[in-house]
């Protein structure tokens, strides 16, 4: 009985179209550098189904490859997992590498759509060619020492060799897009990108927006101009957040302060807003802690026991009967 509820119910979430997308975003490996396998993932979506205060709702998960970490071109174990926990998938395909790389990302992506069917393709809500990579070739990129990134005519093409690529597959008419900042979607040089894609992932961090009053105070107001943006510049395609939250410890950025009593004031106010709009939501993150301090720490979980820990503040929008 449980089983078939839980069915009956995913069957729900993808039949109601005015029912926006919620999910975290899950790296393929864990501060340690060791890559998470089938059981890993598998924990993880299962923590999101039940995590306090969102009624199940966090049944998306966002990827940044098809590739098992250290493997050149196995296929993730996410997807394995995802089809045995009925969560759908913002499918990535890593584009700051080089077209060897690329060439990888398709073909694992072909694999997968040959192994598993429509038991993956039904669960796939769409695919970004790439992440940040704009960002990485950007003034601001360049200055915090990232990768060089992949210029926008690069993305282009690497874009195009995705529609090719799912032509004929279960894939073909998932949407296609692109995630990036909004800094660098607002940069006119990168229009081509905006173009091409069927729609944008926004990645919007308030935090890490130093040079601007970023207090939690203003963290609404600094998220929606960013998130406001990149809508006027969006070429009239949807805009998802693909990655937005605010860090329950670490560094003092400007003025932004990492806690988790201000996590829970964004989480109300961007998370909770977002939801209400029926905006396509994929928070970062879930927990990530695991092996490791990073600093930030975004993680709704602290350290522990996923499925046992509870989130460090409640979860529950203002006004909502969760
Ligand atoms: C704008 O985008 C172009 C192309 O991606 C990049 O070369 C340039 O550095 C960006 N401008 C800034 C100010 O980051
Ligand atoms: C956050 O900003 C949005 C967009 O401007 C606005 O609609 C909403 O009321 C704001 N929420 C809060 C809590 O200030």
């Amino acid at each position: 009985m449980r089983f078939s509820s839980s069915v009956l119910a995913f069957a729900a979430t993808l039949s109601t179209a005015s029912a926006a997308y919620k999910g975290f975003n899950y790296g393929a490996f864990f501060n340690n550098q060791v890559a998470k396998v089938l059981a890993d993932f598998e924990y993880e979506f299962n923590a999101a189904k039940q995590l306090p205060g969102t009624n199940g709702e966090f049944t998306s998960a966002r990827i940044y490859t098809m590739i098992q970490h250290g493997t050149t071109n196995t296929i993730i174990e996410a997807i394995q997992a995802a089809i045995n926990t009925k969560t759908s998938l913002l499918l990535g395909l890593w584009a700051s590498a080089g077209q060897a790389n690329f060439n990888n990302e398709i073909s694992t992506l072909k694999a997968a759509t040959q192994q598993f069917g429509a038991s993956f393709t039904d669960l796939v809500l769409g695919i970004s060619v790439g992440s940040e990579d704009l960002y990485r070739n950007s003034v601001i990129g360049s200055q915090n020492n990232e990768n060089p990134g992949t210029s926008p005519a690069e993305l282009v093409n690497y874009i195009q060799q995705t529609r090719d690529a799912v032509k004929g597959t279960g894939l073909a008419g998932k949407p296609i897009g692109h995630v990036d900042t909004w800094t660098a979607f607002v940069n006119a040089s990168n229009n081509a990108v905006i173009s091409a894609v069927d729609f944008i992932g926004v990645d919007a961090y308030p935090y890490f927006q130093t040079t601007m009053a970023n207090n939690i105070e203003n963290g609404n107001d600094t998220f929606y101009a960013a998130f406001d943006a990149t809508v006027a510049v969006s070429q009239g395609k949807p805009v998802w957040v693909t990655e937005t939250g605010w860090p329950v410890t670490g560094d003092t950025r400007n003025l932004a302060v990492a806690s988790a009593q201000n996590a829970k004031i964004y989480w109300d106010d961007v998370t909770c807003s977002l939801i209400n709009a029926n905006v396509n939501l994929f928070y970062y993150t879930l927990q990530d802690v695991q092996w490791g301090n990073p600093n930030p720490s975004f993680g709704l979980k602290p350290a522990g026991d996923l499925q046992q820990v509870n989130p460090l503040f409640d979860l529950t929008c203002p006004g909502s009967s969760a």
